[in-house]
């Protein structure tokens, strides 16, 4: 590599025309990042994926890797990868779409529909969805989302504040300070067996004086312990001058892997007040855990993915704060929810032990620790409490999710889902519960798919074909020109092919089909979902062979893992009452596209329940309401999880899956009878 001359350089981000200043050497991937602009990178910059690819409009990088992601007239053009660039002379970096991972992913909406043929595009109508949002669930708007209806009204939230106007001591009322507040507390409110934070105790004497003896006093109950009455027994946390019982805020976050979604709560009215949705800073370190994990393995990588996920989260306070123009110090509590491996990361315990046999966490109920102490910009007295961990795959937000669903609190038989990279699963009802959790890959999220993306602005979200023209039409996240397909549209696009034959039932193009979409690709069969004119990235958009492979075995893992659970309890698939999708991602699915491709259970499309961000709407009602915490401790040790990775039962099944529909006819009546009906080729 040349010697790099000294000094910082200009570094000008387009589209986006974001202008930062950049240390000699810096990684260009690196550099975006901090400047906030997203660029997709799924190996999290080991310059293997080939997704982080820029155009060096101006200026010089130094290039450490190998570029076998791009041809040679691609680097003549001057595109390079970001994450093996480092910035020699100021630059002007140009992202091109594919590499663009845009906000609008954050903030999903319902699309319009497109017809796709032969070279020409065109708008024919909005499809509505076939699915509603419970308002809970609502949160792509970035508007406040209404709240989850809690018939009756349970109790007060964790986070409490009390109002003392005491006298001042005397010589024959001598008590002191402490006791003074203790005693007020036990007489006005019937608080007893009080701790106190010794923050507290010191600011005491002044606070008190200064505000002749007129204070709040805020309680917290955060208590891990097994027992109830010890779990209740509420923490002095802060006290202040005067009444400020009007001010009576908390945060509820979800951590995700990909995003990070905040909520800032009014605990008097037990409403939203803002929310605000980012991409986790850690995605530049890996997309999926177990890069991550693997990441924080390195020197010095569990502090880097810790600062990239807490510099997100202070992000999105700033934002909630604003917003609402409420001050730092009136926030008292915050509650998150996530999985294993987020949870562990957010909280600086290394999450090594969560990939390696025999997969255990490190903690299940993770002790509550000052904000502050982990970096969050919070008042010095707030406390971050998590929700409990079950295993090193099923975090703090499935537990979240169960208790937002409401599934802990009914006799029927449910089915619980989260379908994504780390598939999860929970089986079960007030009385008992299981659990799984199932690798399935990153096809549901794009990943490993020809021209997969996430489901930002352009993503081919749904697809069918026009029985007169034989035309696809498709369905774009915002309606904008088609960039490639995300996990929903995989889904949809396979079922759709699958129904009028050009997809058999091993997954395999019918190549004798007289079609025009139909050819030899690069890679081998494809079909031409959008012809290169059609779309933003000027190529092609095809679904090949290959991908059709990489989402059977996506949806094989999830449907084995839910049989194998299944069957260890003995339930019948078809004795499921309820089956509840969780994630944003299951949230767009079309249960009978999912049916038709065996990824979900064949029953009547009235017994699924789709609960958008399960792990958020749990946190939230984690905030509003103490006696959540005693249910998430009971949900989280009534789980009995089941390790699948080296059962056999789940291998036969995955096999058996790996087929469309199913190997099992019986396992999909109403698809087997369809498609006897149909004469599709098997
Ligand atoms: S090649 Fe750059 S992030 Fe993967």
């Amino acid at each position: 590599m040349n010697e790099r001359p000294v000094g910082k350089k200009r570094v000008r981000f387009e589209p986006d025309n974001i202008e930062v200043m950049a240390e000699t050497g810096a990684n260009l991937l690196r550099v975006a990042q901090d400047a906030g602009v997203y660029i997709a990178s799924s190996c999290g910059g080991n310059a293997v994926c080939g997704t982080c690819k820029v155009l060096i409009k101006e200026g010089n990088v130094a290039t450490t890797g190998l570029d076998n992601h791009l041809s040679p007239e691609e680097i003549r053009q001057g595109y390079r990868h970001a994450c093996s660039s480092h910035v020699l002379t100021d630059l002007t970096v140009f992202i091109p779409v594919e590499s663009r991972l845009e906000r609008t992913a954050l903030t999903r909406e319902d699309a319009d529909a497109f017809e796709i043929s032969d070279g020409v595009m065109g708008f024919i109508a909005e499809m509505g969805r076939n699915q509603e949002a419970s308002p809970a669930t609502a949160i792509e708007s970035e508007m406040a989302p209404a709240d989850v209806a809690l018939e009756p009204p349970r109790t007060r939230p964790p986070l409490a504040k009390f109002f003392l106007k005491m006298t001042p001591p005397t010589l024959e009322d001598n008590v002191s300070d402490l006791s003074r507040i203790l005693r007020e507390l036990k007489s006005l409110y019937n608080l007893i067996n009080l701790t106190v934070d010794f923050d507290v105790v010191k600011k005491l004497p002044e606070t008190l004086r200064a505000a002749n003896w007129e204070v709040t006093v805020t309680t917290i109950v955060t208590a891990i312990s097994p027992s109830r009455a010890a779990r209740h027994r509420p923490r002095v946390i802060n006290i202040e001058p005067g009444d400020t019982r009007d001010r009576y805020y908390s945060l509820a976050f979800d951590i995700g892997t990909t995003s990070i979604c905040g909520q800032l709560l009014d605990l008097n009215q037990r409403k939203v007040m803002a929310q605000y949705t980012d991409y986790n800073r850690q995605i530049i370190y890996g997309q999926d855990v177990i890069t991550r994990i693997a990441f924080s393995q390195k020197t010095g990588g569990l502090d880097k993915l810790q600062q990239a996920v807490v510099s997100t989260i202070n992000g999105i306070i700033r934002v909630l704060l604003s917003q609402c123009r409420i001050a730092l110090e009136d926030v008292g509590h915050f509650v998150v929810a996530g999985n294993t491996t987020m949870i562990q990361i957010l909280f600086g315990v290394s999450p090594k032990y969560i990939r390696l046999a025999p997969y255990v966490p490190t903690v299940n109920f993770m002790p509550p620790v000052k904000a502050k102490s982990l970096g969050i910009e919070a008042a010095d007295h707030v406390y971050i409490h998590s929700l409990p961990i079950v295993a090193s795959y099923i975090g703090a937000d499935i537990v979240s999710g169960v208790l937002a669903s409401g599934m802990h609190e009914k006799e029927t038989l449910t089915l619980y889902i989260d379908i994504g990279t780390n598939g999860q699963i929970v089986l079960g009802n007030s009385e008992w519960m299981v659990t799984a959790a199932c690798s399935a890959g990153p096809a549901f999220e794009g990943g490993g798919i020809t021209n997969g993306m996430i489901a930002s602005g352009g993503a081919i979200e749904s697809f069918e074909i026009n029985k007169e023209t034989g035309a696809p039409v498709v369905r774009t996240v915002n309606g904008e020109r088609p960039k490639g397909i995300c996990g929903s549209g995989l889904i949809s696009i396979i079922a759709g092919l699958f129904k009028v034959g050009i997809i058999g039932q091993d997954g395999k193009f019918d190549m004798e089909k007289n079609n025009i979409r139909l050819r030899e690709g690069q890679d081998g069969p494809e079909y031409v979902i959008a012809w290169a004119p059609e779309t933003q990235t000027g190529r092609d958009i095809v679904i090949t062979e290959i991908d059709t492979g990489n989402l059977l075995r996506a949806k094989a893992a999830m449907y084995a893992g839910f049989q194998t659970l299944a069957k260890s309890v003995g339930v019948d698939g078809r004795d499921l009452e309820q089956v509840i999708i969780a994630g944003n991602f299951g949230h767009f699915i079309d249960p009978e596209e999912a049916i038709t491709i065996g990824l979900l259970p064949d029953l009547p499309v009235e017994r699924f329940t789709f609960i958008g961000n399960g792990s958020l709407n749990g946190v939230r009602l984690n905030s509003y309401y103490t006696d959540i915490i005693d249910d998430a401790r009971k949900v989280a040790t009534m789980m009995t999880n089941f390790e699948l990775s080296d059962n056999t039962d789940f291998t036969n099944n995955y096999i058996a899956s790996l087929f469309l529909p199913h190997t099992q006819a019986s396992e999909f009546p109403s698809v087997m009878k369809w498609l006897n009906g149909m004469k599709v080729r098997k």
